[in-house]
């Protein structure tokens, strides 16, 4: 079997998803091929009576019961808890130095029930730290074998750039990996995105994953929180604009020419541009068919008809 080219979100896993359908998520998921598992040390904190242990601590339960770590490519994030347990904000949150890095790797390790993660990503900036101490202290959790590779996710391109320099200049470990939101349909530039702490892949993040080329991008709410496919989920106004008509046109119409759903399409044409897109099931059949479209093979003639609406 190829590579999957998908990683599955977990931010419900264990709450609004109880634990036994957590589990069956998880599990197709594998059975289906999947590796990537995608989560953070603050999941899901703004929910009633959650800490933000809760998506991790799943996960954790989930590995300790199938035995099946070395089958899974586990990514977690640190930087977006915050300190006061209770705050629903993210005014005060653990931030991004050395030894809140350091922490919070400990508290992942231990709520996911092993000793090493594989990606392991700043979660937010911080820039009330010195981008060395921050650098220094990811870099120091990869050579003493805590995690193996490192992302940025919502960071401004020219703070990743800089944060890349200075493990060079430093001899450690870089940030390989970028996380950011991004999907078929293109926000009104400019527009504030109504979600704390979303940052946008914009033509710039590409532009400079081109020019580095050892750089991953994997996406958030790649499928608009089901809005592509269901009335119940109504697309955001920050899509209201002429390009979000015409595109959705062209989505629909090769949705159509080939069979599949929508969300099939968005997550093909996802993998066709190198992305990684992460999506959040919180249902088995939502697993399956994310499966098939990261699966699914555009024709290069398809991707440049997909493209062409802006
Ligand atoms: N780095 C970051 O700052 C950041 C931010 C946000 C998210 N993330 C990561 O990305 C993951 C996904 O993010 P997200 O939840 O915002 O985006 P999403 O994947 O676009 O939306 C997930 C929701 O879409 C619906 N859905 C999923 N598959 C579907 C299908 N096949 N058909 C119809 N509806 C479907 C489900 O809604 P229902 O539950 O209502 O069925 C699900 O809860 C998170 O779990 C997390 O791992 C990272």
């Amino acid at each position: 079997m190829t590579e999957l080219r998908l990683a599955l979100g977990t931010i419900p896993l264990g709450t609004t998803v109880e634990e036994r359908d957590s589990f069956r998520i998880l599990d197709r998921f594998v059975e289906l091929g999947g590796t990537r598992v995608d989560t953070a040390d603050n999941y899901p904190f703004w929910q009633d009576g959650c800490t933000g242990d809760e998506s991790e601590a799943t996960i954790g339960r989930w590995l300790a019961a199938r035995r099946n770590r070395d089958a899974v490519v586990l990514s977690t994030k640190v930087g977006a808890r915050p300190r006061t347990p209770g705050d629903r904000t993210l005014d005060d949150v653990e931030g991004l130095s050395a030894s809140a890095i350091r922490s919070a790797a400990e508290g992942s390790l231990r709520r996911l029930q092993t000793d090493r993660v594989d990606v392991f990503w700043a979660h937010v900036e911080d820039r009330s730290v010195p981008l060395e101490e921050t650098v220094t202290a990811f870099g120091a959790l990869v050579a003493d074998g805590t995690v193996r590779v490192l992302g940025a996710s919502n960071h401004a391109m020219w703070r990743l750039e800089r944060a890349r320099r200075i493990a060079r200049d430093l001899g450690v470990a870089p940030f390989t990996h970028v996380q950011l939101r991004h999907t078929y349909l293109q926000p009104r530039p400019g527009v504030a995105l109504p979600e704390g702490g979303h940052t946008l892949a914009t033509g710039e993040t590409f532009d400079y994953l081109a020019a580095e080329g050892d750089l991953t991008l994997w996406a958030y709410n790649t499928l608009m929180f089901g809005a592509y496919t269901r009335p119940d989920k109504p697309l955001q106004r920050i899509f209201e604009h002429p390009g979000t008509t015409a595109r959705l046109a062209v989505l629909n119409e090769v949705a159509d020419e080939l069979g599949v759903s929508a969300n099939q399409v968005v997550l093909a044409w996802l993998v066709a541009h190198g992305v990684v897109p992460i999506v959040g099931a919180t249902r088995v059949e939502q697993v399956e068919e994310a499966v098939a479209g990261a699966r699914l093979s555009l024709d290069a003639a398809v991707v440049d008809r997909l493209d062409a609406p802006a």
